[in-house]
């Protein structure tokens, strides 16, 4: 039996983690601590709720005493990091919180666990830490870091203390780099659910810029199998970049969104630019591919079109969430869009 602690598993991707896992692997004890901010929600567990490996602790990484506390009652094998703040707009409007549990909240899992030991330490990264691309060339493992955003420097500066904790002390650690990920479950901040859910509520779909920057997009089960494997398999100190090679500008995703919900373009709103929004993301995945014989298993199209039927099938889970105050404030604070063509 392996003890597990996920952090932030109440979020869109670690809760997606912890739903499949489970049904996977009964060797794993999960505990999931999540403070539950605006973007944690226990809803998104119902089908892990009553497993008797799973628990859940509502609490913060950054809460040193709560962390030692878990880690002397559950003696963990294994840690992954999914906590965090992950919205690059709202790290423009504030960059504090962004430290604070990014960086801070790293730290103190890595201290704890360089003092209790552990077998595996795995920080869930992004392709962000990389900076921007031009037109040409992909991230590889070897790329220098060099983010742009205050979400994305915190993300750098946690992995490299996760880095530093391996070379220094010889924690056993493990970093993933995934890029853009869609699904169920995840926040309507994000592109692709705020572009379906302003589209079935008949409202402006605000496209930053030109709408011609490049993300490169994968399923979010893609992305948790990636991290499973690289868990189980990944060489101890390394980091492993995560990407199903499907770039997109955003304008033709808004397009796609809009084909497939049969709505016009004329939704589309050319607004203000993100600041320092950086142009293209693309991953190369091939030291994962190659070292550890992962690929990814949904074809962009399938899951896309799934996607956008998980949300016209739980209105219920996104009308609470759109309707809080908290949106509402960030949406008068940051995307009272300015309308530039
Ligand atoms: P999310 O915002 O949906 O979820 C984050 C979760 O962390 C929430 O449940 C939140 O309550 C919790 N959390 C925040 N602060 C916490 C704290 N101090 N202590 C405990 N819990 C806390 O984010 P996500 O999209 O699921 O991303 C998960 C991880 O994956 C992040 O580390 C992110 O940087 C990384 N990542 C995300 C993407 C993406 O496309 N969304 C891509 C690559 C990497
Ligand atoms: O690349 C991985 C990263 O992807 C993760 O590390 C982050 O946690 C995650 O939030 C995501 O960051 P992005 O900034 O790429 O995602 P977002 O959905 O915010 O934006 C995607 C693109 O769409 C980006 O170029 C900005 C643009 N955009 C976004 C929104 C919300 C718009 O044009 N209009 C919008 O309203």
């Amino acid at each position: 039996m392996k003890n597990v602690l996920v952090t932030g598993g109440a979020g869109f991707i670690g809760s997606n983690f912890i739903n499949t896992i489970l049904k996977k692997r009964d060797d794993w004890k999960i505990v999931n601590l999540d403070s539950l901010t605006y973007a944690g929600n226990l809803e998104n567990l119902k089908e892990s709720e009553g497993n008797s490996n799973y628990n859940f602790v509502k609490g913060s990484i950054t809460d040193k005493e709560l962390i030692t506390s878990l880690f002397e009652k559950f003696k963990f094998d294994y840690v992954i990091n999914f906590a965090a703040e992950s919205h690059v707009d709202r790290s423009i409007l504030g960059s504090e919180v962004f430290f604070t549990t990014n960086v801070i909240g790293t730290n103190i899992l890595l201290e704890t666990s360089k003092r209790f030991g552990i077998e595996k330490f795995l920080q869930v990264s992004t392709d962000e830490v990389y900076g921007s691309l031009g037109p040409e060339g992909y991230f590889t493992e070897t790329t220098p870091i060099a983010p742009n955003s205050p979400y994305s420097s915190s993300k750098a500066s946690a992995d490299l203390m996760v880095q530093a904790f391996h070379h220094t002390y010889g924690l056993p650690t493990l970093i993933t780099r995934c890029s853009n990920n869609y699904g169920p479950y995840q926040f309507p901040e994000k592109l692709i659910p705020l572009m379906i859910l302003n589209t079935v509520n008949g409202k402006k779909l605000p496209v930053y810029g030109d709408g011609l920057n490049v993300r490169d997009w994968i399923y979010v089960v893609d992305h948790n199998l990636a991290v499973e494997m690289v868990l189980d398999k990944g060489k101890i100190g390394e980091v492993y970049n995560i990407g199903a090679e499907r770039e997109m500008k955003n304008i033709d995703i808004v397009k796609l969104i809009l084909e497939k919900l049969n709505k016009s373009e004329d939704l589309i709103e050319y607004v203000k630019d993100r600041p320092g929004h950086d142009r293209r993301y693309a991953i190369d995945a091939s030291k994962i591919k190659t070292e550890l014989n992962w690929k990814p298993k949904f074809d962009f199209e399938e899951a896309i079109s799934k996607t956008i039927d998980w949300y016209l099938e739980n209105k219920n889970w996104w009308e609470r969430i759109i309707n809080k105050e908290y949106l509402k404030y960030y949406d008068e604070q940051y995307n009272s869009h300015e309308q530039v063509v």
